[in-house]
């Protein structure tokens, strides 16, 4: 029985150690993590019950074992942590300062990804290649940026800076920095603070098609309500 006892001591101190060190060594991702999460009501919540926190320690171990080539060590981490948190994160993937992904579930992160400091992802975001690409096949996400859920963002291509990519959005081209993108595919909405007039704006244009599609059905909108 005192065994039994002194087991769960240790068992409580390599805990409390383990927590304690990823407070220390996560402090601003935590802080980042408060934030941008309204239901965030304390640091302690975040640092237990934060499976997107908990992806991200994984992925940090994980890719200072893949920069020391030990690749099938760091790519096993990576798995375990999907089987824990549903999260996906490919260890070579690099990721800046301060990132948070609320919710979680269904994240895909791809290998070639890069991703700035202070970029939030939602659950079921995929930064993911388009399946025909070698090398550099997977999106590079700038700084401050926010992924709504479901979208997908897929290729080696630029997201810029201050972006939003709305929900469930399919962005397979550029887009500039400080942008909204909406839509399948994806198609901006709002750069530098200002709504997009598809009708005069040519030079942003995601999708020319379909954007001369959903003017066309605007103008048919109006002259039904004449
Ligand atoms: C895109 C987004 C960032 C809003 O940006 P915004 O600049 O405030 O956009 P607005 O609300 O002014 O909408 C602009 C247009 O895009 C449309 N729109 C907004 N979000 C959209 C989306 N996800 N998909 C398709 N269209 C969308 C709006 O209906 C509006 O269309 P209209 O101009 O024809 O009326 C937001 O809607 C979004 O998708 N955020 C993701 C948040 C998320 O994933 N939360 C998960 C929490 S668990």
């Amino acid at each position: 029985m005192t065994c039994f006892v002194n087991i769960l001591y240790i068992l409580l101190a390599l805990f409390v150690i383990k927590q304690t060190l990823i407070a220390i060594f996560f402090y601003s991702d935590i802080r980042a993590a408060q934030k941008r999460d309204p239901a965030a009501k304390s640091f302690i919540e975040v640092l237990l019950l934060y499976q997107g926190l908990h992806a991200l320690v994984a992925y940090r171990i994980g890719h200072a074992f893949y920069k020391m080539h030990l690749f099938f060590l760091a790519r096993w981490l990576s798995q375990m942590a999907r089987w824990v948190t549903g999260i996906e994160i490919h260890p070579g993937a690099k990721i800046g300062k301060r990132f948070f992904i609320d919710h979680g579930m269904g994240v895909v992160v791809g290998e070639t990804a890069i991703i700035g400091d202070d970029v939030l992802l939602y659950q079921g975001v995929t930064l993911g290649g388009t399946g025909i690409e070698q090398g550099k096949r997977h999106p590079t996400v700038g700084n401050n940026v926010v992924i709504g859920t479901g979208a997908k963002v897929l290729g080696n291509i630029t997201i810029g800076d201050n972006s939003y990519i709305g929900a469930n959005a399919v962005v397979i081209k550029d887009v500039p920095p400080n942008s909204t993108v909406v839509g399948v595919p994806g198609r901006i909405t709002k750069q530098d603070g200002k709504k997009m007039d598809f009708s005069l704006d040519h030079i942003h244009i995601l999708d020319p098609i379909m954007q001369s599609i959903e003017e066309l059905q605007k103008r048919i909108d109006n002259l039904e309500k004449k």
